[in-house]
């Protein structure tokens, strides 16, 4: 196709608030980085092209003159306008490989590969969506009247603040993990962090080098996990049995680890609480082998036969905890908010290593939730949630009794949002969960949870992992009858 050609179709409007000469420059420009305009092509004479669009000669010298300047274009107006030649080669060169220009670093390709495995909500709501909290609950309307209130009345806080986080915020959780949960602790050893995700993240950064030998029950949360694959850590997977999780396996296997990461209060997916015997064994062990445990405490304020049970961090005489809590269970998990309570020798590290990373979370919402809590509207939602959800169990746990007795064994249901249930039957749980999609449910087999370098004494009865807190009793009874037959149609 001649050049003339190619710039005879442009389309150039008139009467918009772009000027003529740049809708010309920029569909010049176009042409010549989608390669229709070549190397070494010569541009039409100005007087031909401004007949041939029907616009002013000014107008094409104005797009010609601006296409030199970039260097786009070569030659001198009036002896011949070219396309470069130089620059049409370094796009074509550019667009050839669809590749990486060079491989990723080593680093680069953990992190690239870490979080892979782990789901991202997709969608709607259905049942029985895993650890979701019931959004139908939360007070939006408080929540943006207190931030608006927020915004009317800016203040020095805009600026850049404190990596650890909005101080009265750090107060009031001390408050609140000091009295709901036991956590030994003062404001100063509180950072706020974007969700549990960025504590573990930070705490894997700063306490483990490439090759260090780290504990990670399996089954078990494969997001928390992640930052240990990503650093070049080595996982090493320790079952979990009806006492939470196995400390002598871990002790007998993995005796020189420099960490562990465990969920005493309850454990994902299997839902067990970790016993005062074996904790008090990890915390032995631990002060003896200089071993950081990370306590990841995520949603122990909905235990539904009980009050809250008492932090490990709380029967911890050593300093050797790390207590991790987040805001995703207790409100939701969008507003990536979370904590580290470091003990004081770490505090600074852990604080100067959040600033590198990000200099601090997003002041508006710290402040909203600081207003939130100041104001009795946490413990309200709290105290709401927790009775919602106990009758949203309630309603999972009579569904099941009632019609799928025969397929389903329940788990410990005495904690969390969601429940683990394993199959009666030998169901293979990729197709259940395949099967169960088609008809409109969401259900999480439990291989799911698996480490991918889970050693064999880890492998659990197949089974669902369902989330109840999010749905309506009704929602649930619907969704119990779909899961019903499904189950039915896998013969
Ligand atoms: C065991 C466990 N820890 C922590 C979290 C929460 O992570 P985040 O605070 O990053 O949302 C989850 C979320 O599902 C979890 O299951």
């Amino acid at each position: 196709m001649k050049t003339s050609d190619i710039l005879a179709a442009f389309t150039l409007q008139r009467g918009t608030d772009e000027p003529l000469f740049r809708q010309l420059y920029g569909q010049i420009k176009q042409a010549i980085l989608r390669g229709a305009l070549g190397a070494g092509m010569q541009l039409p004479p100005t007087r031909e092209l401004c007949q041939l669009l029907g616009v002013s000669r000014q107008t094409v010298l104005n797009a010609y003159d601006q296409l030199l300047a970039e260097g786009y274009l070569s030659g001198t107006v009036g002896k011949g306008t070219f396309i470069s030649s130089h620059l049409t080669l370094d796009k074509q060169k550019k667009r050839a490989p669809r590749g990486l220009m060079r491989p990723l670093s080593a680093r680069g390709a953990a992190y690239a590969t870490a979080m892979a495995r782990v789901k991202f909500h997709n969608g709607a709501l259905r049942a029985f969506r895993p650890s979701m909290p019931g959004l139908d609950l939360f007070p939006f309307d408080i929540w943006s009247r207190l931030e608006a209130r927020r915004w009317r009345h800016p203040d020095h806080h805009m600026g850049y603040g404190d990596p650890a986080g909005y101080a009265p915020l750090r107060e009031l959780l001390c408050v609140y993990l000091r009295a709901s949960r036991g956590v030994n602790c003062t404001p100063e050893q509180i950072i706020i962090t974007s969700g549990s995700q960025q504590g573990l993240y930070l705490l894997t950064q700063l306490l483990l080098a490439p090759g260090d030998q780290v504990w990670a029950e399996s089954p078990g949360y494969q997001g928390a996990s992640a930052p240990f694959f990503a650093a070049g850590a080595s996982v090493c997977t320790v079952p979990v049995d009806a006492q939470g999780m196995d400390v002598d396996f871990g002790i007998r296997h993995y005796p020189d680890a420099k960490m562990v990461l465990s969920t005493p209060s309850h454990q994902l997916p299997l839902g067990v609480t970790m016993s005062l015997t074996r904790r008090l064994q990890l915390l032995r062990w631990a002060e003896a082998n200089k071993a950081w445990i990370v306590e990841d405490d995520y949603d122990s304020e909905y235990r539904y036969t009980g009050p809250p049970l008492a932090s490990l961090q709380s029967l911890d005489r050593s300093d050797c905890t790390v207590y991790v809590g987040t805001l995703s269970k207790v409100l939701f998990p969008g507003l990536r908010m979370g904590y580290v309570v470091a003990p004081p020798a770490l505090v600074e590290p852990v604080i100067q290593a959040k600033a590198v990373l990000d200099r601090h979370n997003a002041i508006v919402p710290q402040m909203v939730l600081a207003d939130f809590m100041a104001e009795g509207h946490f413990g309200r939602h709290i105290k709401r949630t927790r009775e919602a959800y106990a009758e949203r169990r309630q309603a999972m746990l009579t569904g099941i009794a009632a019609h799928l007795d025969d397929e389903l064994r329940c788990g410990p249901s005495d904690a969390g949002l969601d429940l683990c249930v394993h199959f009666r039957r030998a169901l293979d749980e990729t197709r259940v969960v395949h099967a169960a999609l088609a008809q409109g449910i969401e259900v999480r087999g439990l291989s799911y949870f698996a480490s991918p370098v889970a050693v064999p004494a880890c492998a659990v009865d197949p089974g669902l992992l369902l989330g109840f807190a999010a749905l309506q009793p009704a929602e649930i009874a619907h969704g119990l009858q779909v899961l019903a037959r499904v189950l039915r149609s896998q013969r």
